[in-house]
């Protein structure tokens, strides 16, 4: 399974970076704004960071709007994909752009019907919202099964890319499930590696090396 990280904060990504922890980056206007950056530059140091696909998010509604802005998030780098939201001119946009060769991420996705439409139109990746559908007490984990049982089905090619992730929990989940990808925020992949068996045996590691004196170096 890949990592995305759901992000547009650079050290962050950078610190995951450094780790061989990212394949890909998403950012949406709520994370440009919450960075506080312009965001065709913010984006081009993420793409400049990173090898994998780096998702950058129209804000027109109409889909030639979204074509023309897609176009102009397109020039930022080669490993940009457009991400367009699951309405009918996101479909059209998308559409036209992966006929073209470019990466789309179809974004806002609630339903396995939603993604089989982002399929039918090329999407390269569909991000089905896994902590909002929690939120409204549907679980979103059941989504992602839904999803994945579709597209093996019939051998569609997009990538699912399981999103809104608000815990290490939803993570092994995706991964059990088969995602493709998950896109999880920073401090989401760091609680991967935590559990309290962990800490406390290594608080006795250390209180019995000190004990004994053990010294390696
Ligand atoms: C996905 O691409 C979105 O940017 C993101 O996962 C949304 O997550 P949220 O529901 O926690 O805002």
């Amino acid at each position: 399974m890949k990592f995305f990280v759901d992000t547009a904060d650079i050290e962050a990504i950078r610190e995951l970076n450094d780790l061989g922890m990212v394949d890909g980056v998403t950012t949406n206007p709520s994370l440009i704004k919450k960075s506080g950056r312009d965001i065709l530059e913010v984006t081009k140091e993420i793409c400049e960071m990173v090898d994998g696909p780096v998702s950058a998010e129209v804000v027109a509604l109409a889909a030639e709007d979204m074509i023309t802005e897609g176009r102009k998030l397109l020039e930022i780098a080669d490993n940009i994909a457009v991400k367009v939201p699951l309405t009918w001119d996101g479909l059209r946009a998308c559409k036209v752009l992966t006929s073209e060769g470019y990466m789309v991420n179809v974004t806002l996705c609630f339903t396995a019907n939603q993604a089989i439409l982002a399929a039918k139109a090329g999407a390269t990746f569909i991000s089905p919202f896994i902590g909002r559908l929690d939120d409204l007490n549907i679980d979103g984990l059941d989504l992602i099964s839904d999803i994945r049982e579709i597209y093996d089905n019939y051998g569609y090619e997009t990538q699912l890319l399981a999103a809104s992730i608000r815990s290490a929990n939803h993570m092994s989940e995706c991964a059990k499930i088969g995602a493709d990808v998950c896109t999880a925020p920073p401090n989401v992949i760091k609680a991967m590696a935590n559990h309290v068996l962990t800490d406390k045996g290594l608080d006795q590691f250390v209180k019995d090396a000190q004990d004994a004196g053990i010294k390696i170096v």
